[in-house]
């Protein structure tokens, strides 16, 4: 939304608080500082007690250097309201840029309990690469009468041994994710949800039973399937379904480290989630660690490979953790990956059926002013749609309804029709990944893997 028109519609409704709010912040993005004041002035003169207006203040004076004039400002409205999480994000970074590291980090972790969608990942490491530990869960540490850390001696035998509590909290911080969605969050895809319960929940729960069969519970379970229908959800639903701790892993976040510290990293990540069993581990687009040892190109380095390796592996004791994976590209998996005890179950996630799409338009439209959704008639028009699409859809219909909005002064629902409308304009991304499928499937389809790929197109029954 630019600026022009944010004014118009200002001067269509001059007492919309959220309107102004906006403003504000679009001018300081514009760093037009003395008109973001006035706008928020406006608004305390409206609601004198209005919190974000007086955040944004002091951010303001920060901005023209008034550090501790700012801090005054901050510290007298947590004050009066304490559940202002960005008032304590802005305090934690008002610490930050005076040097005081730990309390910047207290402050932070404050913001996101009360607010969890204020967190700033970037932020958060700058705080943590300037040594701002946490105070909070630093269990095993001691706090000296100046505020410093001691670190108690480590008798730990690990290989890669050093890693105090601070640190473990810290990394921790970094791959830990609420695990509060269920199956119910994710719209249709039974087939999907009987498969895990079949080759996740159950294992996990009667483990007894399945050793008497000589299965064992443990091992990876690979998710797999075209681009946005799934997987990443899927997995956290997972893990909310067996009430276990959930660590996510972007590999980003292990692999551009520099050589020698990725597998420590990788190792310590396996260690914090045997610490929590029964907890699941979760890599992301794990391709891009276990890529084929012949494709090169975005390939990790063959010491990390062997390392997450061992750590899958038999050896290992990972009692209670589950080892979920999810790729769009399973063929460019190093095989060594796929052997019995590593990721030795694969999990087809297809696109949306119809009766999945009406639902994902159902849970897309809460929250939202829409009126006369049709979902079954729109569901229809979006077929070989993926979840991402089908947000994509509903992202454009309200794009240019707010528009219409702002115009008015007003609220304008969304309608069936629009996203209709809209979906026109979407191509469905999934239709490209399977005529990549088809040909692994067909050509190269060892120990039948893709099965399930052959039997969703029809080719094999
Ligand atoms: N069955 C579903 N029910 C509800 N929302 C869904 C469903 N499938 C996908 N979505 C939504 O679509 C978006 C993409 O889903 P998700 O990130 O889980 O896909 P993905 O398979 O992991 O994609 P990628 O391969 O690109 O990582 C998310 O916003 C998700 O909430
Ligand atoms: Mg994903």
């Amino acid at each position: 939304m630019d600026l022009d028109s944010l004014r118009a519609a200002l001067e269509a409704s001059p007492e919309n608080i959220p309107l102004l709010l906006m403003v504000a912040t679009a001018l300081e993005d514009e760093f037009e500082l003395d008109e973001s004041r006035e706008m928020l002035d406006r608004v305390l003169k409206l609601d004198p007690k209005n919190s974000s207006a007086q955040v944004s203040i002091a951010r303001l004076i920060d901005l023209e250097g008034r550090t501790s004039e700012a801090v005054l400002r901050i510290e007298a409205l947590l004050e009066k309201d304490k559940g202002c999480a960005a008032g304590w994000l802005l305090r934690s970074r008002l610490a930050f840029k005076e040097g005081e590291v730990t309390a910047a980090r207290g402050y932070y972790e404050k913001a996101i309990e009360i607010d969890p969608s204020v967190s700033d990942e970037s932020f958060l490491g700058q705080i943590i690469k300037s040594g701002g530990s946490s105070a909070s869960e630093g269990k095993r540490a001691m706090v000296t009468t100046s505020g410093d850390f001691l670190e108690e001696p480590d008798d730990d035998e690990d290989p890669f041994s050093g890693l105090d509590a601070v640190a473990a909290h810290d990394l921790e911080m970094e791959f830990r994710v609420k695990a509060d969605k269920k199956f119910e969050d994710v719209g249709g895809m039974e087939a999907v949800k009987e498969d895990i319960r079949m080759k996740i929940i159950h294992p996990l729960k009667n483990p007894d039973l399945f050793k008497a069969y000589g299965k064992k519970a443990g091992g990876g379970v690979l998710l797999y399937g075209p681009p946005g229908c799934g997987k990443t959800l899927l997995s956290q639903a997972t893990a909310g379904e067996i009430k276990a701790n959930f660590f996510s892993v972007g590999l980003h976040q292990v692999l551009e480290m520099y050589i020698g510290e990725s597998e420590q990293k990788l190792h310590r990540i396996f260690e914090l989630a045997r610490k929590a069993s029964p907890s699941v581990l979760f890599f992301d687009e794990i391709d891009a660690l276990a890529a084929d040892r012949r494709d090169l190109r975005g390939s990790a380095g063959r010491t990390l490979i062997n390392q997450f390796l061992t750590e899958i592996g038999e050896e290992a004791e990972n009692e209670g953790v589950l080892i979920l994976g999810a790729t769009n590209a399973p063929w460019h998996l190093d095989g060594a990956f796929l052997r019995p005890g590593r990721f030795d179950r694969l999990i087809f996630v297809p696109p949306p059926d119809q009766i999945a799409r009406e639902e994902i338009l159902r849970i897309h439209a809460k929250e939202k002013p829409v009126v006369s959704l049709e979902e079954a008639a729109v569901a229809r028009k979006c077929d070989g749609f993926s979840g991402a699409d089908l947000r994509a859809v509903f992202d454009r219909a309200t794009e240019s309804k707010l528009e219409e909005a702002m115009k008015k002064g007003k609220i304008i629902p969304v309608t069936g029709k629009d996203l209709i409308k809209s979906s026109r304009s979407v191509k469905p991304s999934t239709r490209k990944w399977f005529e990549s499928a088809k040909n692994y499937a067909l050509y190269a389809n060892q120990s039948g893997f893709y099965d399930d790929v052959l039997h969703y197109l029809g080719i094999k029954k």
